[in-house]
């Protein structure tokens, strides 16, 4: 079965629209998220469009900052800096990938953390990794563990999870909340031994590598819970092309109990876990 991450997305979007008018009504605040955009990458200009429309549609505020590609390090850091000091911003997000000559790492370290809506600061790392409430926790791993949620109920206890891919945005911190939900974590990575015998002691399988239906039927137990974040687009065989996960999803959706399709999986709840955060950095913020 297909666990809906389209339908569940939708869902928690009401959901939050409702808090954003508490928000309203009873502080007066209206959360605000601003996204800067450096250079003209297209797949990037399409995430942050979409991130600013359901912003808006849940009744938040949201701003783009557009840069040119050649923007310096240094102007990006004060145009952070005067964000960061702007009490009437709650959330703020630097899209990635960010043109070579800038630092990734430096721009992170310098977003403040109550803002940070990405959740890749190292304090909200650091937070996650400790088990602290109250961490801004990245948008992907949130939506992961909901999904899984959505199919196997609120109580993951006793689990086997075991997660293919140790990335800080993805693979490290589902590994992290799957941890905190009480599941036995596996975290297995490209120096992995045996990977598909790994693969197959998991109840919860997550494929968070990036590479075009890697994960096979065989490498999947019967009735186990398939969480596939990959996105690669495939050519197809009529010339064009289309969007895939890191499983083998038509061979291995008869073998497991539920899996998230591609699209329309794990890739909608992101967004949506991007909204629940800046609600959260809001609500801190008057806390
Ligand atoms: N749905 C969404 O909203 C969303 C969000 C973020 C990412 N994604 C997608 O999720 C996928 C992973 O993203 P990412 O940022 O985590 O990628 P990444 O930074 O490239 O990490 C990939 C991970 O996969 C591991 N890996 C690579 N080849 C392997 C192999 N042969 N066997 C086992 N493990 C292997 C790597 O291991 P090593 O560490 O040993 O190199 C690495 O830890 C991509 O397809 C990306 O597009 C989707």
């Amino acid at each position: 079965m297909n666990i809906d991450g389209k339908l569940t997305a939708k869902n928690l979007r009401a959901e939050l629209a409702v808090e954003v008018a508490e928000l309203k009504s009873n502080y007066g605040i209206q959360p605000k998220l601003t996204v800067i955009l450096v250079g003209e990458d297209p797949a990037s200009q399409v995430y942050v469009r979409n991130k600013i429309k359901q912003t808006q549609e849940i009744g938040m505020i949201s701003d783009e900052i557009k840069l040119p590609a050649d923007t310096g390090q240094e102007e990006l850091l004060k145009y952070l800096e005067h964000l960061n000091n702007d009490r009437n911003i709650h959330g703020i997000l630097v899209q990635l990938p960010l043109p070579k000559h800038i630092d990734e790492s430096v721009i992170i370290a310098a977003i403040n953390p109550n803002k940070d809506v990405d959740g890749f600061h190292a304090m909200n790392s650091g937070r996650l990794f400790n088990g602290e409430t109250g961490a801004l926790v990245p948008c992907t791993p949130q939506g992961c563990i909901m999904l899984a949620k959505q199919h196997l109920g609120s109580d993951l206890s006793g689990k086997h999870a075991v997660v293919i891919g140790r990335s800080n945005i993805v693979g490290k911190p589902v590994a992290m909340l799957l941890l905190q939900e009480n599941c036995t974590v596996t975290i297995a990575h490209s120096r992995t031994k045996n990977l598909p015998e790994v693969c197959q002691q998991a109840d919860i399988l997550v494929a968070a590598v990036g590479i075009a239906e890697f994960v096979k039927a065989d490498w999947v137990k019967e009735g186990a819970t398939v969480i596939d974040v990959g996105i690669n687009r495939i050519s197809t065989e009529e010339g064009k092309t289309k969007l895939v996960g890191d499983v083998d999803f038509d061979n291995v959706v008869g073998k497991c109990g539920a899996i998230t399709p591609v699209p329309g999986g794990v890739g909608p709840m992101t967004i949506a876990c991007l909204l629940k955060n800046t609600i959260t950095a809001a609500k801190q913020s008057v806390c």
